[in-house]
């Protein structure tokens, strides 16, 4: 068992952001991660995934707030109480040893016999496929190996939480998507609790139970990938989660009968179902902004078919299964994402249509109305 509870855990580093007037690197979080759950923690680079990483693992004093594991607080206990093992985004291996003397090193220090030691080496680098690489020095390794190293470092000594720090960063993307699968057939087998830090929104998806986001220190959302990417409950999530991001327009809402979204300033307009109008009310005339993601824009290939407004095409990708549209009115520019063809024409513009049911709208402070 091992439950991980955060509650109005705050971190305030003596000379934080002093000059983006912020006090706070990590700011009021309350989160509870499930026994044996994938947390992951996502956020942009500065957020303070880090940092509340580093107090879990007791690397970094807790300013407020209090942090249990299994309902026992541990703001006070040192790092090596706390039965957690952390791997960083550099591996830190040690040059001088062997791949099996890095994974032994733990077990080691406390005291382990030495066939107890080379069975849990064995069991680990069989897990990890890492077997012909024992007597091998890390630096005659790839940096897939490596890490593979070091999350058997950390797993040989079987703690009850890992906590990961961006493990995969240093790894080109092929290798990446590799070890992406690994890390979750690894957690299918071990069966621990997990917390794992990322500002890959792709390896957020992927790899989480559940996605935590944070920005500037605040925990936005905490929920599924899927329900975090069908119902963002604010702008930053909104456009954090997805790629290509979710597009926004600014406009007000408006009523001659029917609401209708209009954009400012083209005055161009989409009609707006019923069903949505009581949450609008109290919006008409206001400055509002919707959201739309690129799959639910649609682009046809006839410019001569009518829909809600006029784009120019301003490039498009093939990608072989999809293609990414780039369009633009005036100052504004969206991406429609919508099956291949060579049909589209550079420089004219065409009318595209936004599925009514999928867009969101933010009020001025940037959370979803609805
Ligand atoms: N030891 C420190 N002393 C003072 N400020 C710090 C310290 N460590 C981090 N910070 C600040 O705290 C904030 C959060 O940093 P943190 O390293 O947790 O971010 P992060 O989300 O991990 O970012 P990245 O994605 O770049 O790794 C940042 O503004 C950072 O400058
Ligand atoms: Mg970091």
């Amino acid at each position: 068992m091992a439950e991980v509870s955060f509650k109005n855990i705050s971190k305030i580093y003596d000379d934080v952001d002093k000059e983006r007037g912020r006090k706070k690197a990590v700011d009021d979080i309350s989160l509870t991660v499930e026994d044996k759950e994938f947390m992951v923690l996502v956020g942009p680079s500065g957020c303070g995934k880090s940092t509340l990483l580093r107090m879990v693992a007791g690397l970094e004093d807790i300013s407020e707030g209090t942090l249990s594991i299994d309902g026992k607080r541990m703001n006070e206990l040192s790092p090596r109480d706390r039965d957690i093992a952390m791997v960083f985004q550099n591996y830190a291996l040690y040059p001088h040893m062997t791949v099996y003397d890095n994974m032994a090193f733990g077990l080691k220090l406390k005291h382990f016999s030495k066939t107890e030691i080379k069975q849990r080496v064995m069991q680990t680098a069989q897990l990890l496929e890492i077997e012909d690489e024992l007597y091998r020095k890390p630096k005659t390794l790839s940096g897939g190996q490596r890490q593979r190293v070091a999350i058997g470092r950390a797993i040989i000594r079987r703690p009850k939480v890992f906590l990961f720090d961006e493990p995969l960063s240093n790894l080109d993307a092929k290798l990446r998507s590799q070890m992406r699968i690994e890390l979750q057939k690894l957690h299918r087998k071990i069966d621990a609790t997990m917390i794992y830090v990322t500002h890959d929104q792709t390896e957020a998806m992927t790899l989480g139970h559940r996605i935590a986001v944070l920005n500037k220190g605040k925990l936005m959302q905490v929920d599924t990938p899927l329900h975090l990417y069908n119902n963002p409950a604010n702008k930053f999530v909104a456009g954090f989660i997805g790629s290509p991001a979710m597009n926004f327009l600014n406009g007000t809402i408006e009523l001659d009968g029917n609401y209708y979204f209009m954009h400012t300033p083209e005055k161009w307009r989409i009609d707006l179902g019923l069903e949505i109008s009581i949450a609008l009310q109290k919006y008409i005339g206001k400055e509002i902004q919707i959201g739309i993601r690129p799959e639910d824009i649609f682009v046809p290939d006839d410019p001569a078919i009518p829909g809600d407004c006029r784009f120019r095409v301003t490039a498009y990708e093939n990608m072989g299964n999809e293609q990414l549209v780039y369009l633009s009115m005036g100052e504004q520019s969206i991406i429609a994402r919508r099956p291949p063809a060579d049909t589209l024409e550079i420089g004219k513009d065409i009318a595209v249509s936004f599925s009514q049911d999928k867009i969101i709208f933010i009020d001025a402070f940037d959370e979803r109305i609805r």
